[in-house]
C-alpha cells in the first residue's frame, strides 16, 4: 500500500490529547494541505481560523460544551491545543461540501505528520450566534459565512483504537 493510502485507511480521530502545541512547520503544512482542497467551480468558498491561542480555544470549548448540552467540565475539544476552524461562503452553492472537504484534507494532512486529529461538529451553530460573529469580527472576515467543522489537533495522549469494520454493504458495483 503506498504511503497515502496508508494514511487514508489508518487516520482515527483521537479524543485524549497531549496540552503540547504543535509544531509551526507542522501546523503550516497541515492547514496549507487544507488550502488546496477541491471546491466546486474552484470558488474556494472555505476559510480556515487558526486557533492556538489558549485563552480563546477555551472560550470555544465552553461554547461547544454548551450547544452540545453537556454538564461544566466537560472539554469537548478532549484537551486539544489547536483548533483549526474551517466555514464556507453561503453564497456559493457548494459551501458545505467545500468546507468538508477541507475538513477532511486538514485530517488526513495532520494523519501524514503524526499529528492526530478528530471532527468537531456544532461549528454551525457557533457561527450563527452573536459569540462566532463576534470572532469573524474582530479578524474583520465580512460576508455570510456558515460554520462547517472544528478541526481539533494535536498530539494523541494515547495509541489510537482500531477502526471498527466496514459494513457489508458499503459498495456497490455495477
Ligand atoms: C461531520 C462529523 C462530525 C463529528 N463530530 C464529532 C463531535 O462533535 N465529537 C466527537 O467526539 N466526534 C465527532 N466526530 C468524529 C466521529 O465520531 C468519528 O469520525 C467516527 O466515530 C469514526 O471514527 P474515526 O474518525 O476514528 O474513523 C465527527 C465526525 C464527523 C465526520
Amino acid at each position: 500500500m503506498n504511503e497515502t493510502l496508508k494514511v487514508l485507511e489508518t487516520r482515527r480521530s483521537c479524543r485524549n490529547f497531549k496540552p503540547d502545541m504543535v509544531k509551526d512547520e507542522e501546523l503550516k503544512a497541515i492547514i496549507k494541505a487544507g488550502t488546496y482542497a477541491a471546491t466546486g467551480m474552484g470558488k474556494q468558498s472555505p476559510i480556515i481560523i487558526a486557533v492556538t491561542d489558549k485563552a480563546l480555544r477555551d472560550e470555544i470549548s465552553a461554547e461547544n460544551r454548551k450547544i452540545g448540552g453537556w454538564d461544566e467540565g466537560f472539554d469537548p475539544l478532549y484537551g486539544a491545543p489547536v483548533i483549526l476552524i474551517v466555514l464556507a461562503d453561503k453564497e456559493v452553492p457548494t459551501h458545505v461540501y467545500d468546507g468538508s472537504l477541507v475538513m477532511g484534507n486538514l485530517m488526513n494532512a495532520a494523519e501524514s505528520l503524526g499529528v492526530a486529529s478528530i471532527w468537531i461538529h456544532r461549528a454551525k451553530e457557533e457561527f450563527d450566534s452573536d459569540f462566532g460573529k463576534n470572532i469573524l469580527k474582530k479578524l474583520g472576515v465580512e460576508g455570510d459565512y456558515e460554520g462547517i467543522g472544528h478541526c481539533a489537533i494535536g498530539y494523541a495522549a494515547e495509541p489510537a483504537k482500531d477502526p471498527v469494520p466496514r459494513k457489508a454493504d458499503y459498495v456497490y458495483y455495477i
